[in-house]
């Protein structure tokens, strides 16, 4: 169909996305109610245009779908960006207390941090931003790592765009899935092996560390990465009103 009003509705559809990615929360609203009343203005503007009954209400029907598509994309852009805030909020925590630790003791010092500070600050920050948060590997050190089916097809989709050359620290995932009867976002971010890593999770692991790592984790897969490579992902859940 190219007729005058699915032109409408596209550039209607647009101009709403396009406010809102530059705006503000009150101005995404104010975007959604001029589209959504632009949707009822579909039909009217067809009938006055001589189409008949059925073809306006057709065109009003793909307006709405349109609004409600570009609704959408909006609700998941904003959620996003919060997911984004909420990865590098806990990414830096653990960050900062990685490398005090690192500073003050090594390797062997931060593996204590690494081993006890990093789920009672994913909790934290969890309670901060109301969401879920945690990390998983397909080689994961702690058990408690393990991805699930969906996040195992992810982190499996980071090392095949890793291994045609794709930027790992840019790579992330998201979608809005249908969750107890509410919308939920799935976020995921990968985590790039650096030089720092390596201390810890490379190839060429000190005898000291990799003792203690293998006393702490039995069941060890995190070793024998190099810089560049997919080391895991964190992962947000969130509920959306
Ligand atoms: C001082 C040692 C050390 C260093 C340095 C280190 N890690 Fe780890 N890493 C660990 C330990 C220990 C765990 C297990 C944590 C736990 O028990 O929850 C872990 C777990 C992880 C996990 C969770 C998945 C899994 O395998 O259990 C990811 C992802 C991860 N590390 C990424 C990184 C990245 C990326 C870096 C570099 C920026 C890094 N680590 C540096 C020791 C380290």
């Amino acid at each position: 169909m190219n007729n005058p009003i699915n032109k409408l509705v596209l550039i209607s559809s647009l101009s709403v996305l396009l406010t809102a990615c530059g705006g503000s929360d009150k101005m995404t609203d104010v975007a959604k109610d001029v589209a959504s009343k632009g949707a009822e203005k579909v039909t009217e503007v067809a009938e006055a245009a001589g189409a008949s009954t059925e073809v306006a209400a057709k065109a009003g029907e793909m307006a709405t779908k349109a609004v409600d598509h570009v609704s959408g994309a909006i609700d998941k852009k904003a959620a996003v960006d919060e997911a984004k805030k909420i990865t590098k909020a806990f990414g830096g925590a653990l960050k900062s207390e990685l490398k005090a630790a690192m500073k003050a003791g090594g390797p062997i010092n931060a593996l204590d941090i690494c081993n006890t500070r990093a789920n009672p600050i994913a909790a934290e920050k969890a309670k901060e931003f109301n969401a879920i948060i945690s990390r998983v590997s397909l080689k994961n050190r702690s058990p408690i790592n393990i991805p699930n089916e969906w996040q195992k097809a992810v982190l499996e989709d980071f090392d095949a765009r890793a291994a045609k050359g794709e930027d790992v620290k840019k790579m992330g995932f998201s979608e809005i899935v249908e969750h107890n009867g509410k919308k939920q976002l799935r976020f995921m971010k990968a985590l790039p092996v650096g030089e720092v890593c390596t201390k810890c999770h490379g190839t060429n692991i000190d005898a000291k560390v990799q003792a203690k790592i293998s006393e702490l984790y039995p069941d060890d897969k995190a070793t024998g990465y190099t810089v560049g490579q997919v080391r895991g992902a964190v992962v947000i859940l969130k509920d959306l009103n």
